[in-house]
Parts: structure tokens; C-alpha cells; sequence
């Protein structure tokens, strides 16, 4: 791991930090990225999958893909990457850990503090009148059809064209204002506003930390790049913290 004994230092010392996150992060729990040869957007069209006019067109297609999605982030397990980053959450007063991805592991794998910037697909809503459904909806009353008004169920997540929650931008910008530093973490970087975050937190000072398996458009502005599997690399920088944190005698 090459990393300057300077920023290790500066890192270990910090009290507002942050994480966003991808799906690369979920990848080796068995959860298909979107981009590179083997990602979804390879083989599907977004435009016919996800979008508000997709699921117009023909709610059963993009319902039942978002149920198989569903089920195969149901079936995964959160790996050592989920793992340390809740561990990190414990050794920074403040810790924010923004997420673009929809599959919970994050919250499975025991991380608090989590900001969904693109939604979560265990929960849904009607379009009609607003009412909530969360988990399968299929599951609850076998069609997306609204008990209440007959409209449609949609799952409660961003689509392209769509806005994100307010809150969750709110939050995420505000963490990344005043973050000493940003971890950023099996994302592609090129969906904004997301990839927007830790600009934010380097024009505000503070450090940009990348893991990924090969370099993104962010790579340039990083203060260490890591270039590997994040189940492998974010525990040795958890580690690493820890025991600088240790040797300088910190508890929280
Ligand atoms: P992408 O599929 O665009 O990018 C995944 C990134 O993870 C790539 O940069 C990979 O190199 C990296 N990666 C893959 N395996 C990895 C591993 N084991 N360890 C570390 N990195 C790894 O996914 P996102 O950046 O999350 O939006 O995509 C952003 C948004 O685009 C998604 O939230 C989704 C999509 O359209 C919405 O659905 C709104
Ligand atoms: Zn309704």
C-alpha cells in the first residue's frame, strides 16, 4: 500500500470524515456494477429500464427487474470492504458514509450514518397517492398495483432524469463541506451530482482518498490513489488508522 506516512498521519488525526461510495464496493458480495464489460448497463438499456417513461411504458418489465435486483442483493452477504467501513465509523466523531447503491448491504453490514443519494430498492411508493410499501411488493399484495388508489407502485429510487432526494443531497453536501477527508470507493465517478462530492471536499481542503480496481476521472485529483479490490485495501487502511490512532493514544 503506497501512502505517505504525512497523510496517513493527517487521516488518523481527523474528525469529519467521509465515504462515498459504488457498486463497485458491492461487487465481490456478487452484485452487478453498471459499467465495464460485465456491467449492466453492457447488456441492458437504461433508458428502457430506468426511467420514470420505462416504467410508464411497461411497469411489469421494469417492476420484475427491479424484483430479480432485489433478490440477488437479498441473497448477498456484505463483504470485508462493508465491514471496515463500519469500523471506521467508530473511530471518527463524525463520519458520513454517502451511498449511490440501492442494495442495503451497507445498513446489513451495521454502518449507521448512511446517506442513500440514489434511493433503496426495499422500499416503494405509489405514484398515485403517495402511499408506502416497503420490501417486495409482490411479495405483500402480489401485484404494483396500489391497494388504496389502483396506481401504480414505483420503487423508491433515482431514476436518470430525476432528482435526488433533497435531504440526502442536503446531508451529503454538507458532510462534504466540511470533511477533512473523503474516501471514495468502487465508483465509476461519472454520474453527477454524485462524482461532485469530493471536488467539493478537495475545494474546501480537505484530502481525497480513491479505491478501485483501475483509475476514473477522479484519479488526477487524488491524494492517494489505490488501485485493487476494496475488500482487500479498505481493511489495511482501517488497520492502518487504527493502529496511528492507537499509538497516539486516541479512544474515539
Ligand atoms: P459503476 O458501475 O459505474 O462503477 C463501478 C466502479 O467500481 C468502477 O469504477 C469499477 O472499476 C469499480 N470496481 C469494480 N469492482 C471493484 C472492486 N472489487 N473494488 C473496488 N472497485 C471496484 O457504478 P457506480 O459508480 O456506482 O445510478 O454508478 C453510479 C450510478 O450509475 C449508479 O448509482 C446508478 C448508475 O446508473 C442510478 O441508478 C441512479
Ligand atoms: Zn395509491
Amino acid at each position: 500500500m503506497i501512502i505517505s506516512d504525512e497523510l496517513l498521519q493527517k487521516l488518523s488525526l481527523a474528525k469529519h470524515v467521509m465515504v462515498l461510495t459504488g457498486a463497485g464496493i458491492s461487487a465481490e458480495s456478487g452484485v452487478p456494477t453498471f459499467r465495464g464489460t460485465n456491467g449492466l448497463w453492457s447488456k441492458l438499456s437504461p433508458e428502457e429500464l430506468a426511467s420514470f417513461d420505462a416504467f410508464l411504458k411497461n411497469p411489469e418489465l421494469v417492476t420484475e427487474w427491479y424484483k430479480q435486483r432485489r433478490e440477488i442483493a437479498r441473497d448477498a452477504r456484505p463483504n470485508t470492504a462493508h465491514l471496515a467501513l463500519v469500523e471506521m465509523e467508530s473511530m471518527f466523531p463524525d463520519f458520513t458514509l454517502v451511498t449511490q447503491n440501492i442494495d442495503n448491504l451497507h445498513r446489513r453490514a451495521g454502518s449507521k450514518n448512511i446517506v442513500e443519494l440514489h434511493g433503496n430498492m426495499e422500499k416503494n411508493y405509489c405514484i398515485g397517492c403517495g402511499k408506502r410499501y416497503d420490501g417486495d411488493v409482490f411479495e405483500m399484495i402480489g401485484s404494483f398495483r396500489c391497494e388504496k388508489c389502483g396506481g401504480l407502485i414505483r420503487p423508491d429510487i433515482v431514476w436518470f432524469g430525476e432528482m435526488l432526494p433533497p435531504d440526502a443531497w442536503d446531508s451529503a453536501e454538507g458532510a462534504a463541506r466540511g470533511a477533512e477527508a473523503i474516501f471514495v470507493v468502487g465508483t465509476s465517478a461519472v454520474v453527477y451530482p454524485a462524482a461532485e462530492l469530493p471536488l467539493t471536499v478537495k475545494r474546501n481542503g480537505g484530502k481525497l482518498v480513491e479505491v478501485n480496481i483501475e483509475a476514473t476521472p477522479l484519479s488526477g485529483s487524488a491524494d492517494a490513489s489505490f488501485i485493487g479490490p476494496a475488500s482487500m485495501i479498505l481493511p489495511e487502511i482501517v488497520n492502518k488508522i487504527r493502529e496511528l490512532r492507537g499509538a497516539a493514544g486516541r479512544t474515539t
